[in-house]
C-alpha cells in the first residue's frame, strides 16, 4: 500500500494543520473527518469534499480507513486513540500522550497489542534548528551536554480558554502551560540532552487565577544522573508570544536556540545559523514543522519502518508532567 487513506477525529483549531499536511504528503489522503460538532463537522466535510462522521466509533469502524488523526481535547487522547488501534488503524496523537501515565502507558500497550502505529505529534523535533542541534550533539565534536535552560514565555488570555472550554481544566486539559504550550520544549531539553529527572517544580496562576483551575506559569528544576542541571521555566502571561528559547552548555561550547536562530558557541567563537521557517502552515511564532512531521509518518508506514517519535518517547514527557504536576510546590512567603 503506498497512499493510506485517513480520517481527521477533532475539527477544531489544529485539524487543518493537519488536513493541510495530509494534502500535501504523496502516502496520505484524507477520507473522512468527525467531531461532535455539527456546525464545526460540516463545514470541514464539505470544504474538503470527504464524509463526515459525529461519532468516532463510526469512523474508526470503517475499513477503509487505515489512519487517524486525534486532535480533540486531551483527556479524550487515551480513550480515542486505543479504540482506534484496538480498531485496526494506526494513530497519529497529538500531544500530549494522555493526561497521566497510566493513560500514556495504556496506549503504548494498544500499539503493542495491535500492532498498529502510534506516534505523538512533536513536531518541533523536526525544525531545521532543532535537527542542526541534535546533529550537533550526536556528532560528539562538542562533547556531551552539561546542563542548560528553556524559556517559553506566550501569551493566552481569557478569550483562549472561554472559546474551548475543555481548556483551562484538570478534567480536561490536565494542566495547562506545561502539558499544553510548553510540552514541546520539555520534550526536546529531554531529546537533546538525553534525559533526566525532575528535582522540583513549582506551579502558579499568575494572570489566570480566576479564569482556570490550571497553572499559567511553571518552572522546574531537573537533573540527569551525571548531576547536569537543567533549568525550564514556561509561563502564558507573556504580553506575546515570545521566541521559545533553549539553551544546551556542552563541554566544548554552547548551543543557543531563540525560534528558528541557533547559534554554536565553540572554541573558536560564536557562529550564527538561521533556519527561518520554511513553510506557511502552522504557527509562525515557533514551531511549522506539522507538515515535515506528518510526511516522514507516512513515508515510514509505507516503508514498514517504526516512527521517527516512539510511544516511549509521549510517554516519557508525560511521566515528567505527572510528577512535576503531583510535586509541586506553591511559592514560599518570607515570614513578617
Ligand atoms: N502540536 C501543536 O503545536 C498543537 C497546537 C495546537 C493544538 N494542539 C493539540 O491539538 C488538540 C486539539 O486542540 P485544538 O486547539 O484544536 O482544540 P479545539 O477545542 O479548537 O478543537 C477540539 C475539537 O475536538 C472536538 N471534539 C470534542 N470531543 C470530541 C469527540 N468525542 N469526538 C470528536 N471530536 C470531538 C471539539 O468539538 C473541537 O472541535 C489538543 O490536544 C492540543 O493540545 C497541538
Amino acid at each position: 500500500m503506498d497512499q493510506l487513506r485517513v480520517g481527521v477525529i477533532g475539527c477544531g483549531l489544529i485539524s487543518g494543520v493537519h488536513i493541510h499536511a495530509i494534502e500535501e504528503t504523496d502516502h496520505a489522503v484524507l477520507a473522512a473527518v468527525c467531531d461532535i460538532d455539527p456546525e464545526k463537522l460540516e463545514k470541514t466535510a464539505k470544504e474538503y469534499g470527504v464524509k463526515g462522521y459525529l461519532d468516532y466509533r463510526e469512523l474508526i469502524a470503517q475499513p477503509d480507513i487505515d489512519a487517524v488523526h486525534i486532535c480533540v481535547p486531551h483527556y479524550l487522547h487515551a480513550p480515542i486513540s486505543i479504540a482506534a488501534l484496538r480498531a485496526g488503524k494506526h494513530v497519529l496523537c497529538e500531544k500530549p500522550m494522555g493526561t497521566s501515565l497510566r493513560e500514556a502507558q495504556a496506549m503504548a500497550q494498544a500499539a503493542k497489542d495491535s500492532g498498529k502505529t502510534l506516534s505523538v505529534c512533536f513536531q518541533n523535533r523536526y525544525n531545521g534548528a532543532t535537527r542542526r542541534m541534535k546533529r550537533i550533539i550526536d556528532g560528539g565534536e562538542m562533547g556531551k551536554v552539561i546542563g542548560g535552560s528553556a524559556f517559553v514565555c506566550w501569551d493566552r488570555g481569557g478569550a483562549y480558554y472561554a472559546d474551548s472550554p475543555w481548556r483551562g481544566k484538570w478534567a480536561t486539559e490536565g494542566g495547562s502551560v506545561l502539558i499544553n504550550q510548553a510540552i514541546h520544549t520539555l520534550d526536546l531539553m529531554k531529546w537533546l540532552s538525553g534525559g533526566f529527572e525532575l528535582k522540583s517544580a513549582t506551579m502558579t496562576a499568575k494572570r489566570l487565577a480566576q479564569a482556570i483551575e490550571t497553572e499559567d506559569t511553571c518552572d522546574m528544576l531537573l537533573e540527569n544522573e551525571s548531576g547536569a542541571r537543567f533549568l525550564f521555566y514556561c509561563s502564558n502571561c507573556a504580553a506575546d508570544n515570545m521566541p521559545v528559547q533553549l539553551h544546551l552548555l556542552l563541554e566544548k561550547g554552547q548551543l543557543h536556540m531563540t525560534g528558528e536562530q541557533l547559534t554554536v558557541l565553540g572554541p573558536t567563537g560564536a557562529a550564527f545559523e538561521d533556519y527561518a521557517t520554511d513553510t506557511k502552515i502552522g504557527k509562525n511564532y515557533w514551531g511549522n514543522s506539522h507538515i515535515h512531521l506528518i510526511a516522514d509518518f507516512y513515508d515510514r508506514l509505507v516503508r514498514g519502518d517504526a516512527p521517527f517519535i516512539l510511544p516511549e518517547d509521549g510517554m516519557e514527557t508525560t511521566r515528567l508532567m505527572e510528577e512535576a504536576y503531583l510535586s509541586a510546590s506553591t511559592i514560599r512567603r518570607r515570614p513578617e
